[in-house]
């Protein structure tokens, strides 16, 4: 094997800071992921990354910046791959993901040594290395839809001796000829989970994945399967995940449909309309009843906020009176506003559960139950069949 972490000294010494880092971020009960942190050489799988300025173009930093070898052992997200859309805008496609959050969902998952883990979303293989470290190559799978992405993944995880098996493909599918998985980890958010996943994972085998159905709305989700369905709840606390593409390219945006109806409706709510002052009843609205896809900001001191979904619906919530009420006006088919005070109002009535209250059960017919604490609890809301992204 020939040596790649001999040419960048100094980056042991990173990487022991880094596992400090993420053990007082996070409350791992299993060392040796920290000792996989501190073995793992991240900068060989980040070799550059993406950062955005001020206008909101990307630079590109690498070996020749001198903030780069600092930069890939902070505990930050790092953006390292772009695509360009039908308008010519950069769109995010792959980053390496916080180490922090990384470790917090490994130990969520209770992952043993001899399991059998699925890895969804490849991206830089930093993961795919934890991974290779903790459980041995031949028990570790990944699957990533972008060909690049697996390509230098594999070069990069053999330059460091290891060859666990990955592919190039769709994800939602998982992947079959190394099922079935004790574990699946889901580095990419899904609005459902996909079928194909249950039926890989072995009865009593656990499945974490960031479960968005809609914008912002939705966390990760730690499930169990059962003879019969898939259950368990969401994680205290929240995270968010690229959305995971169906195509190796940018999915295309999907304009809402243009609105039939001009009638509007006004009226005031005392909610803050930003989704993160909110997420769990921002969930509930959007479960099982719209998926809002939009969002924008607007007046003259961009303090509007304006949403919209795919059915055309969209509703505008102004900026707080010196009494904290905000105007709202909503038009097209369906009053969105109207679900997110509806939620709220529920939510508050249940005293205002946090995530790890919030539990969903999936059974074999593709229906996802979201549920309050028990799963015959309140605020029962069911998902539509999991279809994978559309
Ligand atoms: C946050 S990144 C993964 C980070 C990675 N685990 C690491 O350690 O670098 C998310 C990845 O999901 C991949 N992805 C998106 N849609 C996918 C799909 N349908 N199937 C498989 N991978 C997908 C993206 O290409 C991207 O590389």
């Amino acid at each position: 094997v020939n040596d790649p972490t001999t040419t960048t000294p100094g980056w042991s010494a990173l990487a022991a800071e880094l596992a400090r880092k993420v053990a007082d971020a996070v409350d791992l009960g299993d060392l040796t992921w920290l000792d996989a942190v501190r073995r793992t050489p991240r900068h060989v799988f980040v070799p550059r990354f993406y950062r955005q300025d001020g206008r909101g173009d990307w630079d590109t930093i690498g070996p020749g910046d001198p903030s780069w070898l600092d930069s890939v052992y902070q505990d930050m997200p790092l953006v390292t791959a772009l695509l360009t859309d039908e308008r010519g805008h950069k769109i995010v496609v792959s980053s390496s993901t916080k180490p922090a959050l990384m470790l917090r969902m490994l130990h969520a998952l209770d992952i043993e040594p001899h399991h059998r883990v699925l890895e969804i979303g490849t991206g830089t293989g930093y993961n795919a290395a934890l991974l290779c470290r903790h459980n041995g190559d031949d028990a570790v799978f990944s699957i990533d839809i972008g060909a690049d992405l697996v390509s230098t993944a594999r070069t990069r995880l053999a330059e460091l001796g290891h060859t666990p098996t990955l592919r190039v493909g769709d994800g939602m599918r998982g992947m079959p000829g190394g099922a079935p998985y004790d574990r699946i980890i889901a580095t990419c958010s899904v609005p459902a989970i996909p079928s194909d996943w249950t039926e890989q994972l072995v009865d009593g085998g656990l499945l974490l994945v960031d479960l968005k159905v809609g914008l912002h709305a939705g966390n990760l989700v730690l499930l169990r399967r059962h003879p019969d369905r898939l259950e368990g709840r969401f994680l205290p606390k929240w995270a968010a995940f690229m959305s995971a593409r169906d195509r190796d390219a940018v999915t295309p945006t999907r304009a809402p449909s243009v609105s039939q109806s001009d009638a509007i409706t006004q009226s005031m709510t005392r909610i803050d309309p930003d989704p993160w002052s909110g997420l769990v009843p921002w969930f509930l609205a959007q479960a099982g009843e719209i998926a809002l896809s939009g969002y924008g900001l607007r007046g003259p001191n961009l303090d509007t906020r304006r949403f919209s979904s795919l059915d055309g619906s969209w509703c505008q919530v102004g900026p707080p009176d010196a009494d904290g009420n905000r105007q709202v006006s909503e038009g097209g088919p369906r009053r969105l506003w109207l679900k997110v005070e509806h939620a709220h109002r529920e939510w508050n009535e249940h005293g205002q559960p946090g995530w790890d209250r919030i539990g969903l059960t999936i059974t074999p017919d593709g229906t996802h139950r979201v549920w309050l604490d028990t799963p015959n609890g309140t605020l029962r809301r069911s998902l539509q069949p999991a279809t994978g992204p559309t």
